[in-house]
């Protein structure tokens, strides 16, 4: 019996054995676990299963054994190590890209398969690139953000300049970054020390993050408490889109793709920019500022009072019930069914988005509709907007300790490590920042700052309609609980433009 394809594979039902990937990973063989490496959040939609992936690559043509794995699969991974490298010895380090990086670097088919332990993905800085000796103009991906380099672009993004930063993301040393994903920390601890061995004086660590998902019943959910990921665009073929979930061109999110109307060269296709941001969070201050302005709302304790200012600055409530639907309570069955939780566009009945004191529903300065303002800027959304980004970052840091909620303080750092992917870091991450959550004037004169990530070069931040009692009565943020510890602008390439182009 010959077995071609996965499918085949599963289809007869042989788990746990080898089976050798067709086409492009023919020469590696992987071993099939029973279980994934990643965590799927009740609330979060299901990944596509393998025969679906399968219909996908052969119905529409999405290449996704071909695609690094961590650019469609979002916020699911229970470990994740960041490591960024510089480049010391180009012809080496190229050699050893084919030789040791390249049978391990993880395709989206190959995590949808549950067939390795550690997912691997590369992605290169341009300084990265220049050192590869990709350049000239028939190599220039041309995207200007990416190519000066994220440091060049704090000022833009609200950062007050760099001095809040990592001091290793400062400039633009840093050529690339390995992502490693899996469900124990030990086996990316193993991988990672036996790839830098065998990377030896080639590369040299400029600095590295150690992330995770919460613990237990904060499993999904980011620090300040919210379940996160709930939300996050589809490509065309890659899965059904649920209720409310954007479904947009796959050029948006892969490079060379329908939908990229930029010229890129032919090896860039199926690649995907990929904004790395290491976003501290200071959740007892947080905590404090909700604890001492609760909203005054008949029936409400100033507890429940608290807990609806800070689902009205995300626009959704810890479980990921969205307020637009559960305006003065949270809902966990809301927020953990995906067929109902991402199920509104902001103009249904009994909300005029042409009025900008009407934020009963939801003000207009939240989290996710100033990132994401679905009918506000017109329907349907992705025809009137290219501005989405697949989210795929991970908290980092340790939980609060007893020290710090007494005093109201953080004392240890933690956070979101930040990762955002797209065909175009202008209209995605970029845009998303600094024309959305930075502009007080978006979607409507006085909406003010985006309260969660809204940045005024760390100057006081007006943020309004927060009250559903009172939209004139007005907030003004004197601490950002999001502080940008800065990061780097990245592509990541496709695999075969790895083994093509990029190690030869
Ligand atoms: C520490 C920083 C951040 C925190 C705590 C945070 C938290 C959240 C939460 C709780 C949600 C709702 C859950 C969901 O829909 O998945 C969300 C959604 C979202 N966030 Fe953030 N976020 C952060 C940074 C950012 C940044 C820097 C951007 C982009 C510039 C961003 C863009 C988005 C988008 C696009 C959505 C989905 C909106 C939608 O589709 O409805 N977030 N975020
Ligand atoms: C991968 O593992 C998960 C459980 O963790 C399982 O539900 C899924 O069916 C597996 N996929 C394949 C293709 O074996
Ligand atoms: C895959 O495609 C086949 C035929 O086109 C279809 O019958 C089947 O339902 C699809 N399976 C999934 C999981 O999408
Ligand atoms: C860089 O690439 C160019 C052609 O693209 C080639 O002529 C040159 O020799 C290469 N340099 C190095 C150091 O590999
Ligand atoms: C950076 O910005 C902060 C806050 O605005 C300011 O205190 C500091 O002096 C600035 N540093 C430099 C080097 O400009
Ligand atoms: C993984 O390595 C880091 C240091 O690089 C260490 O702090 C951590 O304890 C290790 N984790 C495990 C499970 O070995
Ligand atoms: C836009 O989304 C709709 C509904 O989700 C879908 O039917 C349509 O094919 C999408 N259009 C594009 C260009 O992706
Ligand atoms: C989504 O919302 C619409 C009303 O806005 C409703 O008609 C539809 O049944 C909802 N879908 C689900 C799956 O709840
Ligand atoms: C919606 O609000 C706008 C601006 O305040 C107003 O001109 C319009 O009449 C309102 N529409 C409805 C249906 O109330
Ligand atoms: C922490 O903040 C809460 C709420 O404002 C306050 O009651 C408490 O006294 C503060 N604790 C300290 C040590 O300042
Ligand atoms: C709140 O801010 C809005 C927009 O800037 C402004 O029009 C309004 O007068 C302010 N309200 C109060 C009470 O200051
Ligand atoms: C941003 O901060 C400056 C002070 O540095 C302040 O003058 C300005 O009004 C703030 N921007 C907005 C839009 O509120
Ligand atoms: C609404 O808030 C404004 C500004 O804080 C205040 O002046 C006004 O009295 C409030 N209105 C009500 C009805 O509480």
């Amino acid at each position: 019996m010959k077995l071609n394809t996965l499918a085949q594979v599963i289809s007869f039902g042989l788990c746990a054995q080898i089976v050798s990937v067709a086409g492009l990973n023919e020469a590696r063989s992987l071993e099939r676990r029973k279980t994934s490496i990643l965590f799927n959040p009740q609330g979060l939609p299901q990944l596509p299963g393998l025969q679906e992936a399968t219909n996908a690559s052969r119905q529409v043509g999405l290449n996704l054994d071909d695609v690094q794995g961590d650019i469609l699969i979002g916020m699911r991974k229970l470990f994740e190590r960041f490591f960024f490298f510089g480049i010391l010895n180009a012809p080496d380090f190229k050699a050893k890209l084919k030789t040791e990086i390249l049978p391990l670097v993880t395709s989206t088919m190959q995590v949808i398969a549950n067939e390795t332990d550690t997912m691997l993905n590369i992605a290169f800085s341009q300084t990265g690139l220049v050192a590869l000796n990709i350049t000239g103009p028939t190599n220039d991906l041309n995207d200007a953000v990416f190519a000066k380099g994220q440091a060049m672009d704090a000022f833009n993004l609200g950062d007050p300049n760099t001095t809040n930063w990592v001091p290793e993301f400062v400039g633009t040393n840093i050529h690339g970054v390995m992502l490693l994903a899996s469900d124990t920390e030990a086996s990316i601890n193993t991988t990672l020390a036996d790839l830098q061995s065998k990377l030896g004086n080639s590369i040299t660590e400029i600095y590295s993050l150690r992330t995770a998902m919460r613990p237990n019943e904060n499993r999904g959910h980011e620090h300040f408490g919210f379940l996160d990921g709930i939300s996050n665009p589809t490509v065309g073929g890659f899965q059904d889109p649920l209720p409310g979930q954007a479904l947009v061109p796959t050029g948006e999110i892969l490079v060379g793709e329908t939908g990229d109307s930029v010229t890129r060269p032919e090896w860039a296709k199926d690649g995907s920019f990929l904004v790395f941001r290491q976003l501290k969070q200071l959740v007892p201050e947080f905590n404090k500022f909700l604890a001492d302005n609760p909203i005054n709302e008949p029936g409400l304790t100033p507890e429940q009072g608290s807990e609806l200012l800070g689902a009205r600055m995300v626009g959704r409530w810890k479980s990921g019930a969205p307020v637009f639907l559960s305006p003065k309570f949270d809902d966990p069955d809301l927020g953990k069914d995906p067929t109902r939780n991402n199920n509104f566009t902001f103009a249904e009945p009994g909300q005029n988005i042409s009025d900008p004191t009407d934020q009963s529903g939801c003000p207009f300065s939240a989290h996710i509709r100033k990132t994401r303002p679905r009918a506000d800027i017109g329907l349907p959304e992705n025809v009137t907007s290219n501005h989405h980004i697949v989210r795929a970052g991970i908290p980092y840091g340790p939980e609060v300790t007893t020290d710090e909620t007494s005093s109201n303080t953080t004392e240890i750092e933690r956070g979101l490590a930040f990762v955002a992917y797209q065909s175009n870091i202008a209209n995605g991450f970029q845009f998303l920042q600094h024309f959305w959550a930075n502009n007080p004037k978006f979607v409507h004169q006085g909406v003010g700052f985006d309260p969660i990530i809204g940045a005024n070069a760390s100057a006081e931040r007006p943020v309004n309609g927060l009250d559903p009692t009172n939209t004139t009565r007005n907030f003004t943020l004197t601490t950002d609980f999001v502080v940008s510890r800065g990061g780097e602008y990245f592509f990541s390439p496709s695999i075969s433009a790895i083994a093509n182009t990029l190690s030869v």
